[in-house]
C-alpha cells in the first residue's frame, strides 16, 4: 500500500499570511473555493493502492476536525489530522509519526509541502521513482534566475536525473532548477532521519564530555529531534546514488502571501476546466449574473443577475453581490455583503465585511509586492462611495475616507 503525508505546519508559522491567518489556519484558507490543502488531497486520489492521508501540523486539533472528516466521508479514503506538541521541523515532523505510518505497511510514503500549488503528478513520480530506484524522488521545476533563490536549489544529472547537489536558499545563484516541496519516499526515510538525530545526540555528548562548550556557551546547536528535511537530509544525501529527480513541465507556486494564495486560486479555477468542470459557474440562463472567464460561485452565495463576476474570482458561503457589481480577480469569502455598484479588482474581502455602494476596492495586480493586492481582514465595512487601493485594512475596521498605499491598523 501507499501513505501520503501533507506538512501543514502551525500558527507560529504562516505569519506573512496576515491578517487573513489571524482567522484560520492558513492551510484551510479557500482557493477556487476549496481550502488549500483540498487540493493536494483531492490530487491523492489519483495514487494506486492509497490506504491513507495523513496531515501534520502543530495547530489544535479542533482546527481540522470537521474538515477532516468531511473530506474523508467525500473521498472514500481515511484522512487523520496528527498534532505535533512543538515543531519538530518538516522531517522531524514526519518521524514522530513513524510507527502509526508502517502500520499500513506502505511500500511507498508521499511526502507533500501544504502551501504549494501544483497539478501534484503523483502517479508521474511514483512511476519515475520506481525505474530510478533509490530511496526517494523529487518532484523539480525550472524557474527564473532571479526567483530561484527563495527556494532549494539543486543540480541533477541531465541523463540519469539523479540529484547531484543541493542547496536551501543560497545567497548566491546555483541553479535554476528548485524542489518543488513534494516527494515520494521508501520507508527508508525513518532510517535516515533517525541518522540525522543520532549524530546530533553523539555530537551533543561530546560537546559536554569536554569541557569545550563551558568555553564557549554561545555556540548551541539545534534541539536533537528537529530535523530540516532540505537543509539536513537532501543536502547531505545529494550525490550518493539515493535521490533522484522528476521535473514537472506543468504550472507550479509557492502560497506564503495573501498576493499568492490570489494567483494560485486563479490556477486551481484554471485546471477546474479539466477536472472538476461542474464547479465553475457557468451564467447561463436569463436570471443570472454574467460570468467571464473561471468563476467559483458557493451554491449559497446570492448574486444579482446584473452583476459582472470574472475572470479568476472565487465567492465564498452566503455572500451577497448587489445589482450592478463588477468583480475582478478576487477572493470573497463567507457572508460578505458587497452593495449595488460597487467594484473589487485583484483584492481579498475577509468573512462578514460589507462593501458600500459606488464603492471601489482595487489593488494594482502584482501579486508578489507587498501592496500589490488590496486585503480587507474579518469584519470591515467600508462605507458607500470609498475607494481603496494597494491597501491592508485590519480586521474590524470602518473605512469612510478613501486611502491608497496604506496599511490600516
Ligand atoms: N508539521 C510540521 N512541523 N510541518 C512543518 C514544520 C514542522 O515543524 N516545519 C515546516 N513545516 C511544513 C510547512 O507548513 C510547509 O508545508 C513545509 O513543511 C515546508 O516548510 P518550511 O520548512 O518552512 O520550508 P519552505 O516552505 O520555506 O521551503 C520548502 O519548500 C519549498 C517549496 O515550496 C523547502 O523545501 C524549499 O526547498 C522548497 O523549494
Amino acid at each position: 500500500s501507499i501513505v501520503a503525508v501533507i506538512m501543514v505546519g502551525g500558527p507560529t508559522k504562516g505569519t506573512r499570511f496576515r491578517p487573513l491567518s489571524l482567522n484560520i489556519p492558513k492551510p484551510l484558507f479557500p482557493l477556487a473555493g476549496q481550502p488549500m490543502v483540498h487540493h493536494p488531497i483531492s490530487a491523492c486520489k489519483k495514487i494506486p493502492n492509497l490506504a491513507r492521508i495523513y496531515l501534520i501540523g502543530f495547530y489544535e486539533e479542533r482546527e481540522f476536525a470537521l474538515y477532516v472528516s468531511s473530506i474523508s466521508n467525500e473521498l472514500k479514503v481515511p484522512v487523520r489530522y496528527l498534532k505535533e506538541d512543538k515543531p519538530h521541523g518538516s522531517a522531524g515532523g514526519l518521524y514522530n509519526f513513524r510507527d502509526l505510518i508502517m502500520e499500513d505497511d506502505p511500500s511507498h510514503i508521499f511526502l507533500l509541502n501544504c502551501d504549494v500549488c501544483c497539478n501534484f503528478p503523483l502517479p508521474e513520480m511514483l512511476e519515475a521513482h520506481r525505474t530510478y530506484g533509490g530511496m526517494g524522488t523529487l518532484l523539480v521545476i525550472k524557474v527564473s534566475a532571479e526567483s530561484a533563490s527563495q527556494f532549494g536549489e539543486l543540480v541533477a544529472d541531465p541523463v540519469t536525473k539523479e540529484l547531484l547537489h543541493y542547496t536551501e536558499k543560497p545567497e548566491t545563484f546555483v541553479s535554476d532548477l528548485i524542489n518543488c516541496g513534494v516527494y515520494i519516499f521508501t520507508p527508508e526515510i525513518f532510517t535516515a532521519i533517525r541518522d540525522v538525530s543520532t549524530q546530533r545526540e553523539d555530537r551533543a555528548q561530546l560537546k559536554r564530555i569536554s569541557s569545550f562548550e563551558a568555553l564557549q556557551p554561545a555556540t548551541r546547536s539545534p534541539p536533537t529531534d528537529f530535523v530540516r528535511l532540505d537543509q539536513d537530509i537532501l543536502s547531505p544525501l545529494a550525490g550518493k546514488k539515493q535521490l533522484f529527480t522528476h521535473e514537472t513541465m506543468d504550472f507550479w507556486e509557492q502560497i506564503k502571501t495573501p498576493g499568492m494564495s490570489l494567483k494560485c486560486s486563479g490556477l486551481y479555477l484554471a485546471q477546474f476546466q479539466f477536472t472538476y468542470p461542474h464547479l465553475l459557474a457557468s451564467g447561463d440562463g436569463t436570471k443570472s449574473a454574467s460570468i467571464i472567464g473561471d468563476v467559483y460561485i458557493h451554491p449559497s452565495a446570492k448574486v444579482h443577475p446584473t452583476a459582472k463576476i470574472g475572470p479568476n474570482v472565487s465567492v465564498s458561503a452566503n455572500a451577497r453581490i448587489g445589482a450592478g457589481a463588477r468583480l475582478i480577480s478576487c477572493i470573497i469569502l463567507d457572508d460578505v455583503e458587497i452593495k449595488e455598484n460597487a467594484v473589487i479588482i485583484h483584492s481579498i474581502v475577509g468573512w462578514k465585511s460589507s462593501i458600500g455602494k459606488w464603492s471601489r476596492v482595487q489593488g494594482g495586480g502584482d501579486y508578489n509586492a507587498k501592496l500589490g493586492i488590496t486585503i480587507l481582514g474579518e469584519g470591515v465595512t467600508v462605507e458607500d462611495e470609498v475607494v481603496l487601493i494597494n491597501s491592508i485594512v485590519l480586521p474590524h475596521k470602518t473605512m469612510n475616507v478613501s486611502v491608497q498605499e496604506e496599511i490600516i491598523l
